[in-house]
């Protein structure tokens, strides 16, 4: 996988956009259109620049890829909650989905599959809450997050005992579903874990190295 570097986050993030949006005006999957959505900071100004859009996103249905389990539905860290403050605010999608039991993967199969995934790495080489071990048919279901990933997200909580031990997640077989995947990563600290990623052994060790093997991925990097 080449990683696309970007001189700056702002461009990187509207390349996406860019994409996201011939894709929907020119029918490119299908008349409507699906969207994977990620949460954390890496995509928030894809979700800035979305909401400026003109095309219908009552066209377009989303499903996001994880959500904590056992926050209160409109707790403030809550990945909903995220979306709604980001997102679904200021644009009305056709439908919008969080996974929060195992049924989610025929839920994303009966709406024709996801046609973008947008999709973050984690310092440990995460895809979603896929975290090291995580193996490559694995599909939605409930995990135990690892401390290097609760200390990663503690920052947006009072202290990382606040932080929740599970979540739900799509799998890797789950992700690697989606018929085109933009993983983006911002900043120097995630540099190694990207190449590891892209150009190193694939393995579970690094959940993220499983998306070599996707026909479809744009890599997108900016310090
Ligand atoms: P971040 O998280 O966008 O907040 O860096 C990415 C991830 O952990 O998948």
């Amino acid at each position: 996988m080449n990683i696309d570097i970007y001189n700056s986050y702002d461009n990187m993030c509207k390349k996406v956009v860019e994409d996201i949006r011939y894709a929907i005006n020119f029918n490119m999957f299908s008349e409507y259109f699906t969207l994977g959505l990620a949460t954390g900071s890496t995509p928030l100004s894809i979700y800035k620049y979305i909401r400026d859009e003109n095309w219908e996103a009552n066209k377009v249905t989303t499903f996001n890829l994880d959500e904590y389990s056992d926050l209160p539905y409109n707790h403030p860290q809550s990945y909903e909650h995220f979306m709604e403050e980001n997102l679904f605010m200021y644009k009305q999608f056709r439908y919008s989905y969080f996974p929060e039991n195992e049924r989610y993967d025929d839920l994303i199969k009966n709406k024709g599959g996801i046609d973008i995934q947008i999709l973050g790495i984690g310092t440990n080489g995460h895809i979603a809450f896929n975290e090291p071990g995580s193996s490559r048919d694995s599909l939605t279901r409930k995990v135990e997050l690892t401390e290097n990933t609760r200390k990663d997200n503690s920052r947006f909580f009072d202290s990382i005992d606040d932080v929740p031990t599970h979540a739900w997640t799509m799998g890797i077989e789950s992700i690697m579903r989606a018929k085109q995947i933009y993983l983006l990563a911002s900043g120097k600290h995630k540099k190694e874990i990207l190449e590891k990623a892209c150009h190193g052994e694939i393995t579970s060790d690094v959940p993220a190295s499983f998306l070599q093997e996707h026909n479809n991925v744009e890599v997108l990097y900016c310090d």
